[in-house]
């Protein structure tokens, strides 16, 4: 099989009991494997420091689960770009729709966060996708077109060059019911080449993965898919035996 981007998004889960346990079994998993998957842990903010610590500088990357606009400064409560890299931050999850709903994280606040992790030389994982009534609707790539048309218009057409897009249709996070894997399948293909009609090249450096109600036991139908080439995993993630099986599946 191919190499996948593996993330565990664990939202607002977590303690510092759970990360000993957790990193130790995803290491050992790890040492019985090939290593060819990139993995990646994206805990609360406040867990990155010690998720560092326990890693070790083994084969697994940390991922922020979210980042400012701004740099230092007055801004209470904020994160910047500097301190997740500081603390050793890979890759950055933006846009989610947790974050679109529930925090006003709008196309114009995401474009700035965007070009500043790319520009900081860190990755982004831009979530795009549609709710439910846009998919009845017939309008799932109308959506997906205008997250991605914020980008290329502030941007440029190759903005999207070394970075991930993670396809979430909102209806199916944290339902149970995960999207089709064929119907997946299908709007990779669409995003591609959608990117691809602005800048051919990007598409040899762009990882397009999928999440909503990822689990040990669908997640071998989406990852053998030639365009789905990773997971982003939120509540199966958060157990570290799960996480483990989807990995392995993987290999
Ligand atoms: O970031 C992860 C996605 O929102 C999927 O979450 O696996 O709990 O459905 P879920």
């Amino acid at each position: 099989m191919k190499k996948h981007l593996l993330v565990a998004n664990w939202k607002l889960n977590g303690s510092i009991k759970m990360i000993s346990q957790y990193i130790k079994c995803v290491k050992s998993c790890l040492s019985v494997l090939s290593k060819k998957n990139i993995i990646v842990i994206a805990p609360p903010t406040i867990y990155l420091s010690e998720i560092y610590k326990n890693l070790n500088n083994i084969d697994i990357f940390l991922g922020a689960q979210n980042v400012d606009i701004n740099l230092k400064g007055a801004f209470t409560g904020e994160t910047s770009i500097l301190m997740l890299r500081d603390i050793g931050v890979k890759y950055v999850i933006i846009g989610h729709s947790e974050r679109r709903l529930l925090h006003n994280e709008t196309n114009d606040i995401l474009v700035k966060k965007f070009d500043l992790i790319k520009k900081l030389n860190l990755i982004p994982i831009l979530c795009i996708g549609e709710i439910e009534k846009n998919k009845n609707y017939n309008q799932t790539t109308k959506i997906l077109i205008e997250q991605l048309n914020c980008m290329f218009q502030v941007l440029g057409k190759s903005v999207f060059r070394n970075t991930v897009i993670a396809y979430e249709p909102i209806w199916a996070i944290g339902t149970g019911l995960s999207a089709d894997p064929k119907y997946v399948q299908f709007i990779h293909k669409f995003i591609k080449d959608y990117i691809a009609q602005h800048d051919p090249t990007s598409i040899k450096n762009i990882i397009v993965q999928y999440g909503g109600s990822i689990n040990a036991i669908n997640a071998e139908e989406f990852i053998k898919e030639p365009d789905i080439d990773g997971l982003l995993i939120g509540s199966a993630s958060l157990d570290s035996k799960e996480f483990c099986k989807i990995i392995a599946i993987a290999e």
